[in-house]
């Protein structure tokens, strides 16, 4: 067997997950490289630029292509190890308004890895898939090439569990699972992950592997969704929900999380729709945490438009529009959902602040600076806790309404 150094990986997908690994393993000196359909961001990469928005990884994309290790393409091509980190997102279907998975990219990306495989290749799919994915994965190579049968190749599933933000970090020290589709697929990831890990590494069965993402996710939101609900309850009650959940949380053995406008991005407010579809006659807790946490969105517009009736022309201050402070991505956001949501159904005038996005990029409404949206606003609605948006002089919010589904400066 090759040495790792010596080894070429192959990274479909060069997004939040793929660009990371592929910049992580290539400044340890391995061979890297990264496959993605989207040209313009192969083009950026090559540049030693990146085309997301994520704390140091240009840092770490710069070294990685300037040392000659991390090249990116358009085409696939042979290697030693293939990552598949494309996107698992959900789709409609369900009849009660529950998700289904999208695995087309997984399956378009390992169609198009299928016919580069060698014998004794490994595949890894990272991506956040429902239980059985892996098991179709190499289903899919085999179906595509009739001269390999499953002893040739191996594969294995390493979920993600970095936290946007603090990707680098999280991908060096956090703690993986690795389920092979069988023992030795999962030893051969085992000794590629550590590499760069320096969590521990846990091996089981791929099914497993998939299930333990979809289950930690799913833990996050049906907790999410108890403070989601009490946040509705203390309103009614004329209670202050910050207060109440820190107060709660005195218990020795009680640990509330904290409600938001809703539950975003494309972990959480997924995952467990994959459980769901799956096992939906078990899985009801997992259901209702779900429904709850799509609600919050249309209750938050509720509230504001209960407070702009008082207003002949009112202008609506949205403050974020990430799905979580401090980053850029607005996927299955819920601050993004509430101001589309306001804009089309003329609430008034909404002024959105988002300042990690760069209004020159963003066309689907108009993004305002911090001070003009304070200055201008009747409501302010703070929608996601970035920092900017911490330090603000409350002095500045006294003549106006603040609705503030963060308790940010509650
Ligand atoms: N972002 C996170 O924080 C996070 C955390 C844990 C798990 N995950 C999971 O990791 C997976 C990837 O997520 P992401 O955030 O990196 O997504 P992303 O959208 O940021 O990146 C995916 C990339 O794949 C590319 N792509 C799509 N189809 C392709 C194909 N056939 N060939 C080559 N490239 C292709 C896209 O152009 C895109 O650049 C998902 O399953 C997600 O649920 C993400």
């Amino acid at each position: 067997m090759k040495t790792q150094k010596s080894m070429k990986i192959i990274v479909v997908g060069l997004g939040y997950i793929g660009l990371p690994t592929a910049s992580m393993l290539a400044t340890k000196g391995l061979h890297v490289v990264g496959v993605d359909v989207n040209s313009t961001a192969v083009g950026t990469i090559n540049q030693g630029n990146i085309h997301i928005v994520e704390p140091d990884l240009d840092i770490l994309v710069k070294s990685a292509v300037h040392s000659g290790n991390l090249r990116a393409s358009t085409e696939v091509e042979e290697g030693d190890v293939f990552i598949l980190a494309v996107p698992t997102p959900f789709q409609d279907g369900g009849q009660g308004g529950e998700k289904i998975p999208d695995l087309s990219f997984v399956e378009t990306a390992t169609k198009n890895i299928a016919p580069f495989v060698r014998s004794g290749n490994l595949i890894i799919l990272e991506s956040t898939s429902p239980v059985g994915t892996t098991e179709k994965v190499r289903d899919i190579i085999l179906a595509n090439r009739s001269d390999l049968t499953a002893a040739d190749f191996f594969v294995a599933h390493c979920p993600e569990r970095v936290l946007p933000g603090h990707i680098i970090r999280e991908l060096v020290d956090n703690d993986r699972i690795i389920g092979g589709i069988d023992r030795r697929s999962a030893e051969k990831a085992k000794e590629l992950y550590k590499t760069f890990c320096n969590g521990s590494i846990y091996l089981t069965d791929s099914r497993t592997a998939e299930l333990a993402k979809l289950v930690e996710n799913s833990y996050r939101d049906v907790n999410i969704a108890f403070a989601n609900e009490l946040s509705l309850i203390c309103d009614k009650l004329g209670v202050n929900v910050w207060e109440l959940i820190e107060l709660a949380n005195k218990h020795p053995r009680v640990n509330i999380l904290q409600p938001g406008p809703g539950v975003g991005g494309h972990c959480i407010a997924v995952d467990p729709w994959f459980i769901v579809a799956a096992a939906p006659e078990e899985s009801k807790l997992i259901a209702t945490a779900r429904m709850v946490n799509d609600g919050k969105p249309l209750w938050v517009i509720d509230k504001v438009k209960e407070k702009a009736a008082r207003f002949k022309e009112p202008v609506i201050g949205c403050l974020g529009l990430a799905f979580k402070a401090n980053i850029d991505d607005l996927r299955e956001s819920p601050a993004m959902a509430i101001t589309r949501k306001m804009i089309k159904m003329q609430v008034g005038r909404v002024m959105a602040c988002e300042p990690n996005i760069n209004g020159n990029n963003f066309d689907e409404f108009p993004l305002y600076g911090l001070q003009d949206v304070i200055r201008q606003a009747d409501i302010v609605l703070v929608l996601v806790d970035h920092d900017e948006f911490k330090d603000i002089d409350s002095e500045l919010f006294k003549e106006k309404v603040v609705i503030d589904t963060r308790g940010l400066w509650t």
